[in-house]
């Protein structure tokens, strides 16, 4: 195992650095892209398998970003159905502050416990969405998300991608606000996701997400057991 994998399977808390037995496997993409869909049969399939997928309070549910802790549910509500739109950085540092919550809250402590956690969206769409989209910078946005990251970064990221106006027309309902943004946007962030892809290449996939839910859903399930594959093996060795 190359010596940054191993720092990376390593999360520093509050109490140092400890080592954590879990996977942490992130969906992402442009809205409408199908991740949230992918994210349920994900869990279910890796239940299935017999994996202790989703933390221990909600066993095989997904977990959503912003979301997930009472705190980062009640920042999501600002930032996408608040009364008046946040200026680009108050949105990235709201976003980063839900995520500080669900990982020192949620995610540390059950990968530490040693289970799989499937994530609807992660830093990586900060990365695209303000780092890219909003023109914020990569580095910039990652910077502001590191002391609440505590080190930890996705085992496996899978970015489905598709047409950003298949995905707008996909979302349907009532838009959030920043579909209401409409597609420039939506372009934009596919854009980003595929900067984020060539920066992290030894955790990020792609997988065409245009194609029907079930193919879809065969190649993100292989994807993410070659990852848990991977995990155990690093660790066992
Ligand atoms: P999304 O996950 O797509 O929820 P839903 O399935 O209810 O539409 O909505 C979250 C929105 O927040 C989405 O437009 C992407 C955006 N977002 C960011 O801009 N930055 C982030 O760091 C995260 C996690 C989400």
């Amino acid at each position: 195992m190359p010596e940054s994998e191993r720092v990376r399977r390593h999360a520093t808390t509050e109490a140092g650095v400890s080592e954590r037995s879990g996977v942490l496997i992130t969906l992402e993409g442009c809205d409408g892209c199908g991740k949230s869909t992918q994210a349920a049969l994900l869990c279910e399939r890796l239940a299935a398998c017999g994996l202790p997928v989703g933390p221990s309070s909600a066993l095989g549910a997904v977990i959503r970003e912003p979301g997930g802790t009472a705190a980062g549910e009640a920042v999501r509500d600002v930032l996408l159905h608040g009364p008046e739109a946040p200026a680009p950085w108050t949105e990235a540092l709201l976003y980063a502050a839900a995520r500080a919550e669900l990982v020192a809250r949620v995610l540390l402590p059950e990968l530490e416990a040693g289970r799989v956690l499937v994530l609807d969206r992660f830093i990586d769409s900060s990365l695209a969405y303000q780092g890219v989209a909003r023109g914020l910078g990569i580095d910039a946005v990652l910077a502001v998300n590191a002391p609440g990251l505590h080190g930890l970064l996705p085992d496996l990221t899978i970015v489905l991608d598709v047409d950003p106006a298949v995905g707008l027309a996909r979302a349907g309902g009532t838009p959030d606000r920043i579909e209401a943004e409409g597609l420039d946007l939506q372009q934009r962030v596919v854009a980003g996701f595929a900067v984020v892809a060539r920066r992290f290449p030894e955790r990020v996939r792609l997988i065409d997400g245009s194609r029907d839910i079930g193919l879809v859903a065969v190649d993100v399930e292989a994807a993410a057991l070659e990852a848990i594959a991977d995990a155990g093996l690093r660790l066992g060795g």
